[in-house]
């Protein structure tokens, strides 16, 4: 009789973890649009936020608990009975919730960012388990900076939080320092050494800076973890976080050296990828394993030989299975109504009546100017729909001059609140007008932090699809904008406008108040 196998728990952290990386910063909806699909996907556990962060992060993990079907919705709290209490609240709406709550155990961070002795950190672990449990059932425990904690010491913090009800332990590559013999070596130490340790589920946090997230992660495992915290696309702090979908793909692909069962539908990946890619403005790599853009595509001759005889000669997984569609010429300006409808469904959309609508006369506009329509055309213009529908401001005409003779000139109307106002502003470039025309209609603070242009598809009538990352130069809070458009420069001004809208609405919601600035050093109140 076969015998069950081992279940791995994915709990994902690109609400948490991945939207603290400079710039990722997500909006109300967004977030709950992320939350919603990688609920679809069966992600085991959802980490919404960090509640206490900022007014902002507490109503997205809140509305994201009520509304979630099937994950466990978690929330983070600092080892500060006032975050954890916060915490709680945030969550205690979902079906299944779970207070996920850290403390630092390396001599560094003791030493230089806690000012703590490790007796001190043990009663702090006591006492705050303690209180997290007396709130919710279901209580994780990390030891940040685990890996570069020594054992023995971690060993005790370990045992003193499953003493007081820690229900998952999570031991954090905090900083990416980690190898993956050595991942495996602390997980055995500490479930050899500590007296209840199969009280609880271990779990790893890996993070990337030596390219080895995913590496140590399934280390880890090998060493008897059975949870992985992980993020879409890897983002996270810094290099970010082990790649969900390398994760998954890694269970499901190498079943035979692995042979665990994970929940997650890995046909709704690439779904994913380019959700969260959309949402952050954080774009896939071409290569990244998985969702790159170039994951499947076969370019040698020798290569396109061995596929056209038999794909395994050079697939080890099939494009199908992680959700990629074959890139198709789907539609041009005669399309109609329910073929677009389907269209959309095929693409795994699903719009209320108003956003269809919209999306539609916005088709029918690009498919008067670009005579090809792909799948990433769509896929850009309904994303972009999603983006923009709360913004107060709108671009309603813009042309520049451009060229050898300079100055370049952007006039431009913006719609702001309903009020239309034109204005005409010369600068270093066509994108430098454009930029300074907005400023001009819409004086702010914001520092350019980035902008960037790619192509949406091939050919010289793509759509340019622009980034830009603003930096509030009071709070040092980062947010990103993005917009696609046959015309670079319309592109520019939609994603600059898109930045300026997030940067507003962050303010509105106090998010301000929880600002990268204020985070740093001893202040810092996230991880
Ligand atoms: O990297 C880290 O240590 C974290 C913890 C808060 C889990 O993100
Ligand atoms: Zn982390």
């Amino acid at each position: 009789m076969s015998k069950s196998k081992d279940q791995v728990i994915i709990f994902d952290t690109t609400l948490r973890d991945g939207e603290q990386s400079p710039g990722a910063t997500m909006t109300f909806d967004e977030k709950l649009q992320v939350a919603a699909l990688l609920d679809e996907m069966r992600v085991d556990v959802i980490e919404a936020g960090f509640p206490i962060a900022s007014e902002g992060d507490f109503e997205a993990v809140s509305e994201i608990a009520r509304r979630t079907e099937h994950s466990v919705i978690a929330g983070l709290a600092r080892a500060i009975p006032g975050d954890i209490k916060r915490c709680g609240e945030a969550v205690k709406h979902a079906k299944r919730p779970r207070i996920h709550t850290f403390v630092s155990t390396s001599p560094i961070h003791l030493e230089f960012q806690m000012r703590k002795t490790q007796e001190e950190v043990l009663d702090i672990i006591h006492e705050t388990v303690t209180l997290a449990r007396s709130l919710c059932d279901d209580v994780e425990w990390s030891a940040m900076d685990a890996t570069r904690t020594p054992l023995d010491y971690l060993a005790r913090c370990v045992d003193a939080a499953i003493k007081a009800g820690a229900t998952t332990i999570n031991l954090p590559d905090t900083v990416g320092y980690t190898v993956p013999d050595e991942m495996r070596h602390l997980f055995v130490t500490m479930r050899e050494n500590v007296a209840n340790s199969d009280k609880a589920i271990f779990s790893a946090h890996c993070h990337n800076d030596l390219g080895m997230a995913v590496a140590n992660s399934l280390a880890a495992i090998d060493g008897g973890v059975r949870q992985i915290e992980c993020t879409i696309n890897g983002l996270g702090e810094r290099a970010g976080n082990a790649a969900l979908e390398e994760i998954v793909m890694a269970l499901k692909t190498r079943n035979d050296v692995l042979p665990y069962a994970c929940n997650v539908k890995p046909e709704l990946l690439t779904r994913a990828s380019k959700l969260v890619a959309a949402v952050s403005s954080f774009p896939v790599q071409y290569n990244k394993a998985i969702v790159g853009r170039n994951a499947f595509a076969h370019e040698s001759g020798i290569h396109q030989d061995g596929m056209l005889k038999n794909q395994e000669t050079y697939e080890i997984m099939t494009p199908e299975s992680v959700g990629v569609t074959k890139t198709s010429l789907v539609m041009g300006k005669h399309s109609g109504r329910n073929a677009f409808k389907s269209k959309l469904e095929d693409l795994g959309y699903e719009l209320s009546d108003n956003a269809f609508q919209d999306a539609f006369v916005r088709f029918k506009a690009l498919a008067d100017r670009k005579k090809h329509i792909y799948d990433e055309d769509i896929e850009a213009l309904v994303d972009e729909g999603i983006a923009s529908a709360a913004d107060r401001m709108k671009v309603v005409a813009l042309t520049v001059i451009a060229g050898t003779m300079g100055p370049q000139t952007a006039t431009l109307t913006l719609d702001i609140d309903g009020q239309q106002s034109t204005v005409q502003s010369v600068g270093n470039g066509p994108v430098d007008a454009t930029f300074n025309a907005i400023n001009a209609l819409h004086p702010h603070e914001a520092k350019l932090a980035l902008y960037d242009v790619h192509a949406v598809t091939e050919g010289t009538d793509a759509q340019a699809e622009v980034s830009v990352r603003l930096e509030d130069v009071e709070t040092g809070r980062q947010v990103t904008g993005r917009s696609a458009d046959p015309d670079t420069l319309v592109a520019s001004a939609k994603a600059y406008i898109a930045a300026l809208s997030k940067l507003e609405v962050k303010r509105m919601r106090g998010d301000a108040t929880a600002p990268v600035k204020a985070l740093a050093g001893a202040e810092r109140r996230g991880p």
